[in-house]
């Protein structure tokens, strides 16, 4: 297995100025304790190419929070995923529940964005999540199926060794509520199985399957202690320096 990999998601948080404040606290401290984890940083858009730099020499991977699929064209307010190429991003959060519900992206959208970043050489972190109605209705594994179903259908056999997949339930996101570390295995096995049997076998079991909805420092030991967590995507816990390099070092030791 690769090793885990840590997201910052900053979300709509922080302008450029902020975000390079934060981005040299957190390379700074990576410099001197270097991790063993992948750490990557999702700052907004508008942040993306001063952080580029700065991030490189911490071994910091650039990752974007949404892109379009179409290269180019009349698509007034989006960003290709050719254009997140050209600054140098390594990684595009695809399928936020964020993108999903309030900007009401669809299961096909996703697919295709994902494809999109694929052919541009950039690794899709595909969110996938149940609400917690659909967790009540015992609707999960079902939501989770439909969801990687849709967002891998046109991905080639040998290219999932490119995606990233972060499971992170609706109701867990920005709420301080944890997935109990059972839920966390269980949809995780869901997932790895789905992986292993629609691609290769050995490329879906060494896909990273991450875990997000309100990772903090105090829970951060307990989820990397799960055994079927290879990372996390983490949010408002990622917006300061010390919460967040909390959170890298509790994956340092996986
Ligand atoms: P949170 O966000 O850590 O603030 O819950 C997680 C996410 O949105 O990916």
């Amino acid at each position: 297995m690769n090793p885990p990999l840590v997201v910052g998601n900053w979300k709509m948080n922080g302008g450029q100025k902020a975000s390079l404040e934060l981005v040299r606290k957190i390379s700074n401290q990576l410099r001197k304790h270097p991790t063993p984890a992948q750490v990557a940083l999702a700052p907004p858009f508008t942040a993306l190419s001063a952080l580029k730099k700065i991030a490189e020499k911490a071994r910091i991977d650039l990752a974007a929070q949404n892109c379009d699929w179409h290269d180019s064209g009349a698509f007034t307010g989006e960003i290709s995923s050719a254009m997140l190429q050209e600054i140098g991003c390594d990684l595009v959060i695809i399928g936020h529940s964020e993108r999903r519900h309030i900007f009401c992206e669809s299961d096909d959208a996703i697919a295709q964005k994902i494809a999109a970043v694929i052919r541009h050489g950039m690794r899709p972190i595909l969110c996938v999540g149940e609400t917690i109605d659909e967790r009540k209705g015992d609707q999960t594994s079902a939501v989770i199926m439909r969801q990687l179903d849709s967002a891998l259908k046109g991905i080639a056999e040998d290219a999932i060794d490119k995606v990233e997949i972060a499971y992170e339930p609706v109701w867990a996101i920005g709420t301080g509520l944890n997935a109990t570390a059972e839920q966390i295995r269980e949809t995780h096995a869901q997932i790895r199985k789905f992986l292993i049997s629609r691609f290769d076998k050995t490329k879906g079991e060494h896909v990273r399957i991450l875990y997000g909805g309100s990772v903090k420092p105090d829970n951060a030991e307990t989820i990397a202690r799960i055994e079927s967590v290879n990372g996390v995507l983490v949010g408002g816990a990622s917006l300061m320096a010390d919460s967040f390099l909390e959170i890298i070092r509790a994956f340092s030791v996986k």
